[in-house]
C-alpha cells in the first residue's frame, strides 16, 4: 500500500465533501459525522462528480444528475439508476493529515 496526503482534516467539514487528485485518478472524500471515507469521485453511471456534484445525507451520497444513491463506507448502491458499486480507496488519518491509497 502507498499512501498519499491529499487535504487535511479541517478541509473537509462534517457532511460535506472534496475533490483530490493523484496519478489521474479522482477521489471523493467524505465527511460522515466526522468520520472520513474516500470513494472514486465519478458516479458510476455517468460523468459527474460525487464532491462536487452530489448531496451528502448520512453516510449516503446522492448524485445530482439522475438521483443514484450510494453508501460512502461501503460503495454499495443505495438507488438506481447506478448498476455498478462505487470504488473504494483505504484512508489514513495521522494527527491532521489526511492520506489516501490510490492503488
Ligand atoms: Fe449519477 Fe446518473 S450520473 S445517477
Amino acid at each position: 500500500m502507498t499512501f498519499s496526503k491529499v487535504c487535511e482534516v479541517s478541509d473537509v467539514p462534517v457532511g460535506d465533501a472534496l475533490k483530490v487528485e493523484s496519478k489521474g485518478e479522482a477521489v471523493a472524500i467524505f465527511n460522515v459525522d466526522g468520520e472520513l471515507f474516500a470513494t472514486q469521485d465519478r458516479c458510476t453511471h455517468g460523468d459527474w462528480s460525487l464532491s462536487e456534484g452530489g448531496y451528502l445525507e448520512g453516510d449516503v451520497v446522492e448524485c445530482s444528475l439522475h438521483m443514484g444513491k450510494f453508501c460512502v463506507r461501503t460503495g454499495k448502491i443505495k438507488a438506481a439508476p447506478p448498476c455498478e458499486p462505487l470504488k473504494i480507496f483505504p484512508i489514513r488519518i495521522d494527527g491532521s493529515d489526511v492520506f489516501v491509497d490510490f492503488d
